[in-house]
């Protein structure tokens, strides 16, 4: 079913490197080290790992074979296999506006520690990192960086896929790779390195399998490999006959998790040396980090440089879920990439708008909710996202033949073929069942 007019990914490294892009993010860098913080470190890393395998690989791997089939975005694939099934990728595209709404806003944290890194202003002498963050949000700098951060991923897709996703990806990637592991390097040479590794890696079991574990650490799995959402869908129908489906979704995973392990290897010990808590939530990354650099020898410099990495690696994840929309609307409302790129780009302001500007204050099931940034936030990882997976597998597992799955993670027995089968079985029983069991027994249904 191969499109020739559509474009695709040059080799097979661009499209692990594409889909690792989208995967590796603020998720693995920002999200996963304060989750971990606030989940008992070593115990929601093992728990997440478990997720990942189980039941977020299934997932790409199904995502990876209705969008290759297919060529078509998130609702026009699910429907060319069936027509009632569009619903599903409409509930990605929700999902999509949901992240949209909350990522660049963060995006643009970063964009401004790294500029106030740069210029110096961020150690100004006696700063309190704490009350500098509050006051931040405060101002209007969000604003503009919100909006300069959008204005970055919208100038990578008009370039279109090969010149730009592709292309921002295979430089970005491994200039990412290179830093994670120099601050890594780095760290290690801090006073409380080691309190910081026992921390993240000695596991406590009994929290580690508690229900509020398991549903956040299901939900990361979701949000960190972009998976639920037909993000994986629309970027594999990029892919060619000759991409290794199973070889992509697995390359990607490790490299999250390597990326994630990394991160809380930087963070941890870093947070222990500077005597401070790693239950900080959200702000984690924004307050303690300075808080350890302010100490080192040239720390404007090192600050920089981990802000650097955190604006790249949300560079290559907002490009994605940007052309998950863009896509949707040129192919589906039949405009043009161009007109669908700036539409993408204008309702993404408003939500980040929106995020920005209006705070309330409501509860529900004992969290509280002061934004559509924690709506946004809870709603597509811990609810959209998972139940985006689970009928990915139904559908995947039961609603197409074997042969679909099995032929299309195959190459059509081009591949061996000896773990299909074994897929299958995952794809079918186990990972739904469970994907529904922790959902449910997360949210006290049981
Ligand atoms: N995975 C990205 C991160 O960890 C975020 C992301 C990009 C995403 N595309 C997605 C999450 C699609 C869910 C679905 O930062």
């Amino acid at each position: 079913m191969s499109d020739k007019k559509r474009a695709s990914f040059g080799g097979k490294l661009s499209a692990i490197l594409v889909a690792a892009g989208s995967a590796i993010g603020l998720g693995s860098i920002w999200r996963f080290p304060y989750l971990a913080g606030e989940h008992g470190g070593a115990a929601f890393l093992l728990v997440y790992l478990l997720c990942v395998l189980i039941i977020a690989i299934p997932v790409m791997l199904g995502e990876f074979a209705v969008g290759r089939y297919t060529h078509k975005n998130a609702v026009g694939g699910f429907r060319q296999l069936s027509k009632n099934w569009q619903i599903l990728g409409f509930n990605g595209i929700l999902c999509a506006l949901f992240i949209s709404g909350y990522y660049y806003v963060i995006a643009g944290w970063s964009l401004d520690y790294l500029v106030n890194s740069i210029n110096g202003s961020l150690y100004n002498e006696g700063i309190n990192f704490a009350e500098q963050f509050t006051a931040f949000k405060a101002s209007s700098w969000p604003i503009v960086y919100t909006i300069i951060f959008i204005l970055l991923t919208h100038f990578i897709i008009i370039k279109g896929v090969e010149k730009g996703i592709e292309k921002a990806s295979n430089i970005m990637m491994p200039i990412l790779f290179i830093i994670l592991i120099f601050m890594a390097i780095r760290v290690a040479f801090m006073p409380s390195a080691a309190e910081g590794y026992r921390f993240f890696l000695t596991p406590d079991f009994k929290q580690a399998f508690s229900p509020e574990t398991l549903f956040t650490a299901a939900g990361q799995a979701f949000f960190s490999l972009s998976v639920g959402m037909g993000c994986m869908v629309t970027y594999a129908s990029y892919f060619n006959e000759k991409t290794n489906l199973i070889g992509t979704s697995l390359s990607v995973s490790l490299l999250t998790l390597f990326v994630a392990t990394l991160a809380g290897l930087v963070i941890f010990p870093a947070v222990f040396s500077a005597g401070l808590q790693p239950t900080e939530g959200p702000s984690l990354i924004f307050i303690t980090l300075p808080e350890i650099f302010k100490d080192m020898p040239l720390a404007p410099l090192w600050s920089a440089i981990f802000f650097i990495l955190i604006a790249l690696a949300a560079l290559t994840s907002t490009i994605s879920f940007h052309e998950v929309l863009t896509a949707y609307i040129a192919e589906e409302h039949k405009l043009s990439r161009k007109v669908a790129t700036y539409m993408t780009t204008g309702i993404t302001i408003i939500l980040s708008l929106i995020t920005l500007l209006w705070t309330f204050d409501f509860e529900f099931m004992g969290k509280t909710f002061t934004s559509t940034f924690d709506i946004y936030d809870y709603g597509s990882a811990n609810i959209l996202l998972p139940l985006g997976g689970f009928f990915t597998c139904i559908f995947v597992g039961w609603v197409m033949k074997p042969s679909f799955f099995k032929n299309e993670i195959s190459n059509y027995g081009q591949l061996p073929g000896k773990v299909a089968p074994a897929l299958f079985i995952l794809i079918r029983y186990i990972a739904p069942v469970l994907i529904m069991y922790i959902f449910l027994k997360g949210l006290g249904v049981f």
